[in-house]
């Protein structure tokens, strides 16, 4: 038996038969019960609450992240999942066979180190450890992913492992936060959370980007959203809230659609669609407020400005569909839009020259800053990237902006179009009907308009919210599933919530993916979600 698995033996935690030489409690929870795997000695810390040992000696459980090698120093920066600690060896300092592993480690070996903890401000995370001991739990291949660029193709076919990388985790721990604020958004109003089923018989948001599964032999389709479920437990429940996930055979490879993408789906009775619109908004501005109060060194790590979150606060601009459409035909989009083209146009020449001067300088550059030239170019040349498609894109979209017409949906570079100056999210409502789902509810006063809101995610991210108020006529539903050539026997339950009790509702849903992509300054959604699922990804 290793070690380690006598440690997996105890584990009701209890150390009462064993010898302890000195126990360290502490009120903390990430410090009860954890103990040293050879010494029993209980002073094991994660990284994210070492200043709490800062001055004493205490033990790391992680994987090499980086190292550095010099004649009589290693630097090991390790990782454990909670952060990153830079840690030396020193060779006059340890056992020949401490500093013989040290000298042997792989990136992502994992390990368990052992030394004094002192601030220093110089390094990751704000403090040093000085090793003393250092055990291999086990030694790691050589890495796949080195800190050298990787196409974005390589990273996908390997992203079990990516997602140990440092954006990677980041937007992970955004995602977290995103996810626990809206539970806790919700629960402390008064919502209950209740599931949807993924199997189902019908359809509720049109019929062509369904995924179809064998039920033993009948059809049955995978989810595409929670709401008509959702309808019937807010009857039962007042306000419920659905957070799970949901599928789409989206034949598009575009950056904002997965097939498979978590939904947080809000139903509420006796709400109209402007009750639905303030909490959408307070919500929405609730969500960010928390990713900026806990997540400061991660949105650091993803290079996402913070000073434009900050800004969002409630309320968000409201603007009619048809507003919309005004917008984007006006000749102040089409001067924004050639504005943006001679800009773009101007920083790429510049850039050019900067690289240039790199390029130049390189052959004679020492080792360090050989480096810095290395990560200057990858940033210039991702840059270009973004510039080269900005200009292949401005003249579709002058176009696409100049013939829109009224009853239209949007695409995404409309969506685009229309938040790219903003810095709150916009709310777009009063849709044309035709465009709808056949559940919204038509204003009363015009039967074109549907009593749909998008919300649109500034900065161009697009919709992040879909939603409205749902049609409460028994007979007027029923039309309408007829007009949209549903399978009405399918939908008998749902048109039984007309029958028993109907009354005005009110719902939305927000999708995750795309509120981690905008909210960490991500330009594509598959880094939003630990394994992405898309038109042409199912592994790993
Ligand atoms: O606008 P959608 O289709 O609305 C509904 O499904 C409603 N039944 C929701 C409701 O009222 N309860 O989708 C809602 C949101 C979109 O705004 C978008 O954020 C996200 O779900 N979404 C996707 N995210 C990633 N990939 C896709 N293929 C997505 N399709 C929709
Ligand atoms: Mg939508």
């Amino acid at each position: 038996m290793t070690q380690l698995d006598e440690i997996g033996d105890t584990d009701d935690g209890s150390l009462e038969d064993e010898e302890v030489d000195e126990v360290v409690y502490s009120t903390d929870w990430r410090w009860s019960g954890n103990r040293n795997i050879d010494t029993n000695l209980i002073y094991m810390v994660y990284i994210d609450s070492i200043s709490e040992v800062s001055g004493r000696e205490a033990t790391l459980n992680g994987w090499v992240y980086n190292i550095r090698t010099s004649k009589k120093l290693v630097f090991i920066i390790v990782r454990d999942g909670t952060g990153l600690c830079q840690t030396v060896v020193a060779q006059d300092d340890v056992s020949p066979k401490v500093w013989e592993q040290a000298s042997s480690l792989q990136q992502e070996s994992a390990i368990v180190i052992t030394g004094m903890v002192n601030a220093d401000e110089r390094s990751i995370g704000g403090y040093e450890l000085h090793v003393r001991d250092l055990k291999i739990v086990s030694q790691a291949e050589e890495y796949p992913i080195t800190p050298k660029e990787h196409g974005v193709e390589f990273l996908m076919e390997h992203r079990h492992l990516w997602l140990r990388s440092r954006k990677q985790w980041a937007a992970m721990r955004v995602r977290n936060t995103i996810i626990f604020a809206i539970h806790r958004f919700f629960q402390e109003r008064g919502f209950v959370q209740m599931d949807a089923p993924i199997f189902t018989g019908n359809a509720a948001e049109g019929t062509t980007n369904l995924f179809e599964t064998d039920y033993f032999d009948r059809k049955a389709y995978l989810t595409q959203s929670g709401q008509l479920y959702g309808e019937a437990m807010a009857m039962a429940h007042g306000k419920i809230y659905t957070f799970g996930p949901t599928f789409r055979a989206e034949k598009s490879k575009t950056r904002r659609h997965l097939t498979e993408f978590w939904m947080i789906e809000p139903e509420m009775a006796y709400y109209d669609l402007d009750m639905n619109m303030d909490l959408a908004e307070e919500m929405m501005a609730f969500i960010v407020s928390e990713v900026v109060r806990l997540n400061r060194s991660e949105l650091e790590v993803l290079e996402r400005d913070t000073a434009t979150l900050e800004l969002i606060k409630a309320p968000f601009p409201r603007i009619t569909y048809t507003e919309a459409i005004e917008r984007l035909k006006s000749p102040q989009m089409q001067e924004k839009l050639d504005r943006m083209e001679s800009d773009r146009q101007e920083e790429a020449e510049s850039l050019k020259k900067e690289l240039a001067a790199l390029d130049s300088e390189f052959g004679q550059a020492k080792k360090g800053r050989k480096f810095q030239i290395d990560r200057r170019r990858g940033e210039i040349n991702a840059r270009m990237d973004q510039i080269e498609e900005d200009l292949r894109n401005i003249p579709v979209w002058k176009n696409s902006a100049l013939e829109k017409k009224w009853g239209e949906d949007f695409g995404g570079s409309d969506e685009t179009l229309l938040t790219m100056d903003e810095v709150t999210p916009v709310m777009v409502y009063g849709y044309p009907a035709e465009v709808k789902a056949f559940y919204m509810k038509r204003d009363s006063a015009n039967d074109n308009i549907a009593l749909g809101v998008d919300i649109l995610a500034p900065e161009g991210y697009g919709e992040i919210i879909g939603g409205g108020q749902r049609e409460d006529d028994l007979e007027t539903l029923r039309q309408r599933i007829k007009e949209h050539n549903l399978p009405e026997e399918q939908f008998q339950w749902y048109l039984d919530l007309r029958k028993y009790g109907s009354v005005p509702h009110s719902g939305f849903g927000l999708g995750l993916e795309r509120t981690v992509a905008w909210l960490c300054g991500l330009k594509h959604v598959r880094e939003t979600i630990p394994f992405p699922r898309m038109m042409g990804r199912l592994y790993p």
